[in-house]
């Protein structure tokens, strides 16, 4: 259990721009149960299509400042949010057999991986599709977390056809069962699988540190970050 912390913070992130659409539906219900399960939980809902998201344009200005240049969207706040929260709930539709466009947005915008911006939290990945390619997207997102320092503790994919209502009993049952079991792993200090954990050894101490390292002055705001968070000497 989390010792002493008492409100427990949740972030919903729609990637769907049909914000009514299959993919809210779910998210929605999924925010309903968490409530209604533990009422005392604070959970921010966010559609990133409410927001007039602006393409990441590579400047590499985040990895020197730690910050992105980009300010007038709340794109950083969003990542700034995240970067303060307990857990979060990722939603899209597939598009392409990837995450939408805005989901995309997002991933490239909020710097996630080297600021392991997810570091020891807790994540559910929700995926909706209609015939193929779900699993590829929902994929996408797994990686994020994964790659990005969190845990995959929850998974939902469901399979729609386009425009019909997402809410039916089996996803009902489904959705209130994930939903318990999100709260347990986010109550645990650390909520990564053994899988998890020696995935992110490996993949920061041999992979993106010994990359960082090479070029410290490019790198500048990532280090300072590592320094201030402890990440350094990840384990
Ligand atoms: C541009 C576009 C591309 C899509 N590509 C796929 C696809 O590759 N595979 C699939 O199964 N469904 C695809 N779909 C269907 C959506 O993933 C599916 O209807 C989803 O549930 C829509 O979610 P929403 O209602 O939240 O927008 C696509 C839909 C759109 C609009």
């Amino acid at each position: 259990m989390k010792q002493g912390v008492i409100i427990m913070k949740i972030l919903i992130i729609n990637g769907s721009p049909r914000i009514k659409g299959a993919t809210g539906q779910i998210l929605r219900k999924i925010k309903d149960s968490l409530i209604e399960i533990n009422p005392s939980l604070e959970i921010e809902y966010i559609d990133l299509a409410m927001m007039n998201l602006q393409l990441c344009n590579g400047c590499l200005s985040c990895y020197k400042t730690g910050n992105c240049i980009i300010k007038d969207d709340g794109l950083e706040n969003l990542s700034k949010k995240i970067e303060n929260c307990d857990g979060v709930i990722f939603g899209s539709p597939t598009y392409v057999t990837n995450v939408s466009g805005h989901f995309k947005i997002m991933i490239d915008r909020c710097h996630f991986v080297f600021e392991r911006l997810l570091f020891n939290k807790a994540c559910f990945s929700v995926v909706t599709y209609e015939n193929y390619g779900g699993k590829k997207a929902q994929k996408v997102i797994n990686e994020l977390i994964r790659n990005s320092g969190g845990a995959v503790v929850c998974q939902f994919l469901i399979k729609l056809n386009h425009g019909d209502i997402a809410i039916n009993d089996k996803n009902s049952i489904q959705i209130s069962k994930l939903s318990r079991k999100f709260l347990r792993k986010l109550e645990k200090n650390n909520p990564l699988s053994v899988y998890e954990r020696i995935f992110r050894n490996i993949s920061f101490n041999f992979g993106i540190k010994n990359h960082v390292l090479k070029n410290k002055i490019r790198y500048k705001g990532i280090l300072d970050r590592w320094m201030k968070k402890g990440y350094y000497l990840e384990k």
